[in-house]
């Protein structure tokens, strides 16, 4: 079925809630999420510097969305911790842009056809059209199918780790991509 991705608009916004609660109910989540406690999340997402949102159609079903931010180094500083802030500024170089890749989701029965990679394919190619971009995004380290992605993308890791508050055995690790708009 052919995949239409297009920028979100606020029409999308209750099926993005919905696609929320049910791709963090899967591996490696698992997470008990209401449809109010995904709408609050996405509000206050919604309301970030630099936000932007792109979704997937099929049929006229969203069937996954990406959405990402751009954070100014004080902000990233407050909610990511010292460490990944020095990273940052080791790492941006003159008239490049800081975008933190905040979410991906695809539907559960959607899920292992590709639509995840094409989203972030996608993106790259939005936010590099116009500057260079210093990526920044956060993994589980038991989220196989993000980790595949990331190297497939050429990501690579920060080795700046945390651990996960759902699951404090499993790391969390901040992975970037310093991608040039005139490669
Ligand atoms: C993570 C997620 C967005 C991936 O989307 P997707 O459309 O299923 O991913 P794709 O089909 O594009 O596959 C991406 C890679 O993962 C691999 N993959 C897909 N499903 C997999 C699975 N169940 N187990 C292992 N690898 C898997 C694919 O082979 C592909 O690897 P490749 O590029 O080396 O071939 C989706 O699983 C999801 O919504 N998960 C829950 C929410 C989440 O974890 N979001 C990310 C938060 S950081």
């Amino acid at each position: 079925m052919p995949l239409h991705i297009s920028r979100a608009r606020f029409r999308h916004s209750h099926n993005i809630c919905t696609g929320i609660v049910e791709a963090f109910a899967c591996h490696p989540w698992f997470e008990e999420l209401s449809f109010a406690e995904a709408a609050t999340r996405w509000v206050e997402t919604t309301r970030r510097r630099g936000f932007h949102c792109l979704v997937a159609t099929q049929d006229h079903r969203l069937v996954g969305a990406i959405w990402w931010d751009s954070p100014a180094i004080s902000e990233l500083k407050n909610e990511r911790g010292t460490a990944l802030a020095a990273f940052a500024v080791r790492h941006l170089e003159r008239n490049t842009t800081l975008v933190w890749i905040r979410d991906l989701i695809v539907l559960p029965d959607r899920q292992g056809q590709g639509i995840g990679h094409q989203l972030r394919q996608k993106m790259i190619e939005h936010c590099v059209s116009k500057n260079s971009v210093l990526f920044l995004t956060r993994i589980r380290n038991d989220n196989t199918s993000m980790i595949r992605m990331n190297h497939a993308m050429g990501f690579l890791r920060s080795g700046i780790t945390v651990p996960c508050s759902l699951k404090p055995d499993v790391l969390h690790e901040y992975w970037y991509l310093l991608k040039g708009a005139f490669e």
